[in-house]
């Protein structure tokens, strides 16, 4: 257009005009959707996600569940819906190891996960500390993570959902080799089965 050139410069294009309409309508629809969900978070007295882990703590467990918390596991864990996504998430890990097992990580990392850690283990690492902790404190707090375990079927959990699911019955069929099916057992097969013991 002709008339464009005889305006100051500054002036915005009408297709500028309307890039930065959208642009803003964006954030401001951003803004107002978040604003929407801290009101739902801080008001609803249902969890914002569904909770797939559970725990029932005992007396020993309740004590390691106290020294989890003074000895800054959740800096970098997270368990019963605190702490930090550094390491790994600690719910449900009762339904994958028992108490022994994880007794025996918390003393000798590396040995037991037979390859090298990133935190756990020898100084300087950063987690080093957790090693030299008084025996009875480590094995409480073995205790109390053997007692965060997770529901059949959850993520955390090593036993797939209860019941049929074709979902999963068409990628056996599809992924799974056929000389698989003479080799190993359906783990639904097994159910119900013990865990906790499990790896
Ligand atoms: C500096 C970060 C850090 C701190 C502090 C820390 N951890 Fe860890 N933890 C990790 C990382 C990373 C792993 C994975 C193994 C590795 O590479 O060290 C891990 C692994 C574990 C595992 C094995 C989990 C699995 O599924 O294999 C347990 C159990 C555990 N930590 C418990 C604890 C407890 C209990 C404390 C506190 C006394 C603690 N951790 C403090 C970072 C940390």
């Amino acid at each position: 257009m002709k008339e464009d050139n005889k305006r100051p410069k500054q002036k915005l294009k009408t297709g500028e005009k309307l890039l930065f309409i959208v642009a803003g309508a964006f954030v401001v629809l951003g803004v107002i959707t978040f604003g929407i969900m801290q009101y739902v978070m801080a008001t609803s007295d249902k969890p914002l996600f569904e909770q797939h882990t559970h725990f029932d703590l005992s007396k020993l467990g309740e004590k390691g569940s106290q020294i989890y918390r003074h000895q800054a596991c959740s800096e970098c864990h997270r368990a019963m819906s605190e702490g930090t996504n550094m390491g790994n998430s600690l719910d449900g890990i009762g339904s994958r190891y028992g108490a022994a097992w994880i007794e025996k990580f918390l003393t000798h990392p590396e040995e037991t996960y037979n390859h090298r850690t990133m935190d756990h283990g020898k100084k300087p690492k950063q987690a080093y500390y957790v090693a030299e902790l008084p025996k009875e404190d480590i094995h409480a707090l073995a205790v109390f993570l053997s007692e965060l375990k997770s529901d059949q079927g959850s993520s955390s959990s090593p036993v797939p959902p209860k019941g049929e699911s074709p979902f999963i019955d068409q990628m056996v069929k599809t992924w799974a080799p056929d000389e698989w099916k003479h080799k190993y057992t359906d783990i639904r097969d097994k159910l119900p089965q013990k865990t906790g013991e499990a790896e």
